[in-house]
């Protein structure tokens, strides 16, 4: 007999917009990245209890075996709390993900939001396999690991979608983007795992020591992001461009940029690029340069050049 299974899929994100300022309620950008996913698969009954397996990390092991802070062991058990299930029968869950670890491309949320979705629509559970549903899931899964995040990240793998995205309460405001003229980008990866909590605590600390300066910091980045959103919905790519660069400004001023992300970002602007900055966390992880077709070969030479260790390209298509 063949067993049971149900898949689902989570795209990989970049943030345009906002890191860090998204944090204290300013609003941020954010993009999915399908070029790169990670796809969940839950089959039933090929052994007793709950398997979790994830191939691409050769790792084979169950539920009640995972640490306290494994990601996976946790969207599932998010997931069977919030499905309140009396009896869960026995299941294998499998991991697969194309997404690079720790370097701002939201491989952590994707993975669960993918998890979670599976165990959704193999449940037949349609409520808790909404996009709403799956996002805010996603959130208690990385709240667990993180501390304060936004909410951004799970927002845009669970929508899929381009989103202007504000922390407030009692619900986050999230709305979907048009987008004027597509977007051409260039993801480059610094090779320097992103330690996304400690930049975010580093940030806190110095909010909490001098909170004018921050405030201020905050609002120069929110301000970049409104009228970023605006250059998105008209079309205006090259007054994007100046965007992303002012918005890198305010990045450094918040120590969040390395001298491997500045050394991309130099190069991609030298090479022609209309804009460039860090994405995420910062400190490592990666940068993201806005480019047209004619750029794009150039500036990926340049970055690869400057000791990129990988680059993606990806296209933000018309709406
Ligand atoms: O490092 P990433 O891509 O997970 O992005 C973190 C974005 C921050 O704004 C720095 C934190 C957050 O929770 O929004």
């Amino acid at each position: 007999m063949t067993a049971i299974s149900t898949e689902a899929a989570a795209p990989g994100k970049v943030i345009l917009f906002g890191e860090h300022a998204v944090v204290y309620g300013r609003p941020a950008i954010a993009i999915p990245v399908t070029q790169v996913r990670a796809t969940a698969m839950v089959t039933e009954g090929e052994q007793p209890g709950i398997l979790l397996q994830a191939p691409d990390l050769g790792r084979d092991y169950r539920l009640e075996e995972a640490d306290e802070g494994d990601p996976f062991a946790r969207a599932v058990q998010v997931f069977i709390s919030a499905a309140g299930l009396p009896h869960l029968p026995d299941l294998t869950v499998s991991v697969r993900s194309t997404i690079p670890i720790a370097s701002g491309l939201g491989s952590g949320a994707a993975m669960a939001a993918a998890v979670i979705r599976a165990l959704a629509l193999h449940f037949g559970d349609a409520d808790l396999a909404q996009d709403e549903q799956v996002s805010n899931l996603t959130y208690q899964v990385e709240k667990l690991l993180h501390g304060t995040p936004s909410g951004i990240d799970n927002t845009v793998v669970a929508y899929e979608r381009p989103v202007y995205f504000m922390r407030q309460q009692p619900h986050n405001l999230i709305e979907t983007l048009a987008v004027g003229r597509p977007l051409r980008l260039l993801i480059a990866d610094t090779g320097q795992p992103s330690p996304t909590k400690i930049a975010v605590g580093d940030v806190r600390r110095q909010w909490q020591a001098d909170p004018s300066r921050f405030e201020r910091l905050f609002d120069s980045c929110g301000r970049v992001a409104e009228s970023a959103r605006e250059a998105i919905e008209t079309g205006q790519v090259e007054q994007l461009g100046r965007l992303m660069t002012e918005n890198q400004h305010h990045l450094r001023d918040m120590t969040v940029s390395s001298p491997a992300l500045e050394t991309l970002i130099a190069a991609a602007e030298e090479s022609g690029a209309l804009g460039a900055k860090l994405s995420g966390g910062g400190r490592g992880g990666n940068m993201i340069a806005l480019v047209t077709e004619a750029q794009e070969p150039a500036v990926q030479a340049a970055l690869l050049a400057a000791g990129a260790r990988a680059v993606i390209g990806t296209v933000l298509a018309a709406s």
